[in-house]
């Protein structure tokens, strides 16, 4: 009997929610290798590295040290890595800062943590043909507003890369109140066209996009004004609006593991629903599949990495 290929995987985010538990299930798939588990904090990161063994009985497990939000440490943590990334999952993601601030780049943190690490990191691994088979960006589905919990959805005027560029570096709210949570969803909003814009670049790989849909057992309500967090963390699994962290999880798996899963797409849940069956977000939101956006968004992060 022929032995399985052996791959890697690297996500972002994975000492933590969804980006943990991803790599607990991608584990137990045989012909996973690695696992380089990305995060910000080393303590954090070696936790999780032990529970994560623990609870897959394998020794699979690489700690990079890696702040999404900070370009160097990107770079940095990416050159300490040999070999490719058969699977890069960027999970890392941050909802609820409740502040404009800019990087020292000149970007919103949201942004930044959100997106524009995750451009360097994968734009690295591809410059230096170091990805194998797939990228995934983690999206949600505020990127399309969530009239549940009062979030607007993303609506540019033009879509130009002048104007997707204010929503980068924050000055889309100059002189208004900022509304965090539509920042949140203008960021995944960005990165989803990116990945888009990259599924036209290089069609002999995969660029998914894919929201794990809504999450319980994150943190990812914590920093979100109290009605919200109640909402989300109480309200909404009651209702029988949210589904548990592996189902979360699994969207995002199968967003690497299942080939017919389309190069180029959003996945997420159906229009007006936070859960249930993905489904193509460009069927309800052409600005998805228009070649024009995408490259307007490619341009727009380029003008902030340097
Ligand atoms: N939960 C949901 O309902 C939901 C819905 C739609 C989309 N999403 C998306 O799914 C992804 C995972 O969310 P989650 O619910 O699992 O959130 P979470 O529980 O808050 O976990 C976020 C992870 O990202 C890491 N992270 C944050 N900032 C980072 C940085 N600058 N550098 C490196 N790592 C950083 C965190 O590490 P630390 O421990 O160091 O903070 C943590 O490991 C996010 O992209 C989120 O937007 C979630």
């Amino acid at each position: 009997m022929s032995a399985l290929p052996e791959k890697t995987a690297l996500i972002t985010g994975a000492n933590a929610g969804i980006g943990k538990e991803v790599a607990r299930q991608l584990a137990l798939r045989p012909e996973m290798a690695r696992i380089y588990l990305a995060c910000r904090n080393e303590d954090r990161a070696t936790a999780a590295k032990a529970e994560l063994e623990a609870v897959s009985d394998r020794r699979i497990f690489d700690i990079v040290l890696m702040d999404v939000a900070d370009l160097d440490s990107v770079r940095a943590g990416l050159a300490g890595i040999d070999g490719s990334v058969d699977a890069l999952v960027m999970n890392a993601g941050v909802i609820g800062p409740q502040s404009m601030e800019l990087t020292a780049g000149g970007v919103t943190t949201v942004f930044a943590t959100n997106v524009l690490g995750h451009v360097v990191l994968l734009e690295r691994l591809l410059a230096e043909h170091r990805l194998g088979e797939v990228a995934l960006f983690a999206g949600s589905e505020a990127m399309r507003g969530v009239p549940k919990l009062r979030m607007k959805g993303p609506s540019f005027v033009s879509t130009s890369a002048d104007e997707l560029a204010t929503a980068i570096d924050g000055s889309y709210f100059a002189g208004m109140k900022p509304d965090f949570n539509l920042a949140f969803g203008q960021a995944k909003y960005i990165g989803a066209l990116w990945m888009a814009y990259l599924a036209r670049q290089y069609p002999d790989r995969r660029f998914v996009t894919v929201s794990p849909g809504n999450t319980t057992g994150t943190r990812a309500a914590s920093d979100l004004p109290l009605p919200m967090r109640i909402a989300a963390k109480y309200v909404m699994p009651t209702l029988g609006l949210a589904h548990k962290l592996d189902v979360g999880a699994k969207r995002l798996v199968d967003g690497v593991t299942d080939p017919t899963l389309s190069s180029g797409t959003f996945y997420a849940s159906a229009a007006n629903t936070l859960i249930g069956p993905m489904v193509n977000q460009a069927d309800f939101l052409p600005d998805l599949a228009n070649p024009s956006f995408q490259d307007h968004a490619n341009e727009a992060i380029h003008r902030f990495i340097r």
